[in-house]
């Protein structure tokens, strides 16, 4: 399975910070925001990845993440000219995806769970339609919402309805089967004049092949697509990192934990950030070994 890294957007709901910096590259506690989505598609065993941004935010993604060889993963690039929607991701990867399936992450997602990547990895494997997460908010309204029927199955998915028929928002990763692409040359533009990923997963519901699997209370969702979410997000990854001395969307962790790079490698990758804490942990990490720790 491939992974797509959508950084896309102009961000315009966190003006002035994003006027000069893509949303992805805001730090979130002491990450880019774009290294938990990266972290969460190499949990699901996913190695190649392109990362699709706007022309004018490449150059600084390209000098962030490079050819992804420090991460034992391989990185391609492709520009968004325009916000034209979530949906055109697949059409702007079409040649590159040549047929395989994919996952899609949006890059200001992040997605903490135990055994985050049990569950990322089953949703990998399904070998047909597609997979994505529902989540429990308090302002629906701001996402695609889910109604389910008495037993559990999706209905319905609606994208940022006036009216909220349930609060279970669909969180920004989705899994698909070698379809999407077909899929999405059928997707219409809406009427706010987007290729809305809602109406991609409303062809996978309708030939009953959407799957959704519902986060329950021990997982967080947090998007930061706002001042507040942005805080929240980074207090959240401060609060684990500072009482647990365990990383939270790190790719150089997951991928020595993963075996993509070995202990020489982490070391190098780390040597760089010595003077911070997640480099000294990142060191601890590549002179003590696995450690045994599930990811
Ligand atoms: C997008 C999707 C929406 C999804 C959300 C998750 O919204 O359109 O369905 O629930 O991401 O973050 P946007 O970020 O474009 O407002």
């Amino acid at each position: 399975m491939k992974g797509i890294l959508l950084a896309g957007g102009s961000g315009t709901r966190l003006y002035p910070m994003t006027l000069a910096v893509s949303k992805q590259l805001l730090p979130v506690y002491d990450k880019p925001m774009i290294y938990y989505p990266l972290t969460t598609l190499m949990l699901a065993g996913i190695r190649d990845i392109m990362i699709i941004a706007t022309p004018a935010d490449m150059p600084q993604f390209q000098r962030l993440l490079g050819d992804g060889s420090q991460f034992g993963v391989t990185f391609s690039y492709r520009v968004q000219p325009n916000p034209d929607g979530i949906a055109q991701a697949f059409l702007i990867a079409g040649d590159w995806l040549a047929g395989h399936p994919c996952a899609l992450a949006l890059g200001d997602n992040l997605i903490f769970a135990d055994h985050l990547s049990v569950l990322l990895r089953a949703a990998a494997r399904r070998p047909r339609g597609a997979t994505v997460f529902a989540y429990q908010v308090r302002d629906p309204e701001r996402y695609g919402v889910v109604t389910f029927d008495e037993d559990g199955r999706a209905l319905g998915v609606e994208e940022k309805p006036e009216n909220p028929t349930s609060n279970w928002a669909v969180t920004g990763l989705y899994f698909y089967d070698d379809r999407v692409y077909d899929f999405a040359q059928q997707v219409q533009p809406s009427p706010r004049g987007e290729l809305e990923i809602t109406d991609l997963n409303r062809f996978y519901l309708e030939e009953g092949s959407l799957h959704v699997d519902r986060l329950g209370r021990g997982c967080a969702w947090l998007d930061a697509g706002l001042p507040e979410s942005l805080l929240q997000a980074s207090q959240f990854v401060h609060t684990i990192q500072a009482r647990q001395g365990m990383l939270v969307g790190s790719p150089a962790e997951v991928a020595f934990r993963l075996g993509h790079i070995t202990a020489d490698q982490l070391r190098r990758h780390a040597e760089k950030m010595k003077k911070t804490e997640l480099g000294r942990l990142l060191l601890e990490l590549s002179s003590a070994g696995h450690g045994g720790h599930a990811l």
